[in-house]
């Protein structure tokens, strides 16, 4: 696949509180593998490959978070992804999972940080998504990312009959920080 040269450019350097460095660029076909076994490892219901390999290349799409130097160069594997679609105005975090032993560092941060940025630069106004209610980690790092909640789905989880929390965040007023 040929990736549209505007996707190619979206890469974000961050610093961890105990100094390592990160990037978070967009997914290439190459991380596919990568990618699923991430998805395997942090999801309940993981979405599979061919699910996932339908948003690379995509904007924003799937964005891969890798360790790096302080010159910017990769390291590594990624340990960490976020998949996001426009839904008109508006930027959808579909799904976002961290390797269990890289999490509590910042990177789940990172990761939102990056759709943060890269919704704005495309002229989204507000981030959504859902959340199961027991996901105690997840809501807390999007309430942490300026997201509140803003509805409930009851029993929207057919594995476990949890509801779907439905939080959003105003891009334009900080989204927040
Ligand atoms: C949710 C997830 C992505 C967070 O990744 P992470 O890298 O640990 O997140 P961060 O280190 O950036 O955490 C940021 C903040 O979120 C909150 N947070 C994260 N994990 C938490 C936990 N287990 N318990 C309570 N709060 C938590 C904290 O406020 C944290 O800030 P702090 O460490 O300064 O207290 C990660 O736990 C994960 O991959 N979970 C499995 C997949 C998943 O549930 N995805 C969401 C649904 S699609």
């Amino acid at each position: 696949m040929i990736m549209r040269e505007e996707q190619r450019d979206i890469v974000f350097r961050y610093k961890a509180r105990d100094h390592s460095c990160w990037m978070v660029r967009a997914a290439m076909r190459t991380d596919l593998d990568d990618l699923v076994a991430l998805d395997d490892i942090t999801k309940p219901v993981p979405w599979g490959r061919d699910a996932i390999g339908g948003f690379i290349g995509c904007v924003p799409g799937v964005f891969v978070l890798c360790p790096s130097n302080h010159l910017g160069w990769s390291l590594g594997a990624p340990v960490g992804f976020v998949i996001a679609r426009w839904l008109g105005d508006e930027c959808e975090i579909m799904s976002i999972g961290v390797h269990p032993q890289f999490r509590r560092r910042g990177l789940g941060g990172m990761l939102m940080d990056a759709v943060k940025k890269t919704a704005l630069a495309y002229g989204r106004t507000s981030l959504i998504l859902e959340v199961r209610e027991h996901n105690k980690a997840a809501h807390s790092l999007y309430v942490r990312s300026g997201l509140l909640e803003v509805g409930r789905r009851p029993r929207y989880y057919l594995d476990t009959g949890e509801a779907a929390i439905l939080m959003r965040g105003n891009l334009l007023l900080g989204g927040g920080e």
